[in-house]
């Protein structure tokens, strides 16, 4: 093997895996999967347009799930969004001006407020141009809605998930359930619907498929399928094997 080809291997290219899709399709949980896979970055947008929300309902610019745009705006200047990982998690939380708020965001308040505040241009201006700075140096997989459409164009990887309302529905009726909260499966499957409807068809950066993402339907696939299924991609997108092990392996 000559020195460049050494050189290669041992530094493969870091790449920018971009996902988008519709809500409760597990696109965190697998995103999350493959960054731990690749040792790249992980990223949850939706967290923070969830922060941003939460931010915008504890200084009052959200009263009785009315969006004051002009106030949100307004507190954009003085806001700062990170990420640090958490080891107790094995996993990033969010901090809104240094304060951490990962428990706080997925309340059915901030779930409700949600579309509103991401529907804001001068949010969504603000949050990509983050976005941005977050994967100037690749080596990260994003999950959100508009991340290989508007924030990453140029990402080498691109997915768009998807799976059957009901089945999403599911999904999300279980999670519930298994944190103690009482829903019924009929009110789930019509939240995940005007979800969908309102990701869609708002008018700033709906939810669409870029030309070149691959789609994933996992209505009937096992997240250890979909791994499988997403390693075969990636290793024919790059040409690099997926792990340490395996780049030793076949040296
Ligand atoms: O993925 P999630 O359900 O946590 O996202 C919360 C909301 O944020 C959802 O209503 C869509 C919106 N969102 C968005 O508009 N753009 C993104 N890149 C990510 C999420």
């Amino acid at each position: 093997m000559s020195d460049t080809e050494t050189i290669r291997r041992a530094a493969p290219r870091r790449v920018i895996v971009a996902i988008d899709g519709y809500s409760s399709c597990g696109k965190s949980t697998f995103a999350r999967a493959i960054a731990a896979r690749l040792g790249y970055i992980f990223i949850d947008t939706g967290a923070m347009y969830r922060a941003v929300t939460l931010h915008a309902l504890e200084r009052g610019a959200i009263r009785s799930g009315i969006v004051d745009e002009e106030r949100v705006v307004a507190l954009l200047d003085d806001l700062t969004i990170a990420f640090r990982f958490n080891p107790a998690r094995g996993a990033s939380d969010i901090y809104v001006n240094g304060e951490p708020v990962e428990g706080r965001i997925r309340t059915v308040e901030v779930s409700n407020c949600v579309s509103g505040v991401s529907a804001i241009p001068e949010v969504r201006r603000r949050l990509v141009a983050m976005q941005q700075e977050l994967g100037r140096r690749r080596g990260v997989v994003m999950d959100g809605r508009d991340i290989g459409t508007v924030v990453f164009p140029d990402a080498e990887i691109k997915l768009f998930m998807t799976a059957d309302p009901a089945v999403r529905a599911r999904r999300r009726y279980d999670e519930l359930q298994a944190r103690g909260e009482t829903v019924s499966l009929g009110e789930i499957e019509r939240s995940v619907r005007a979800r969908d409807e309102a990701d869609t068809h708002r008018t700033v950066s709906p939810l669409r498929q870029a030309p070149d993402a691959v789609v994933l339907d996992n209505s009937h696939m096992s997240v250890e399928e979909q791994m499988e299924w997403f390693m075969r991609l990636y290793r024919q997108r790059t040409g690099e094997p997926a792990t340490a092990e395996e780049s030793c392996a076949s040296r």
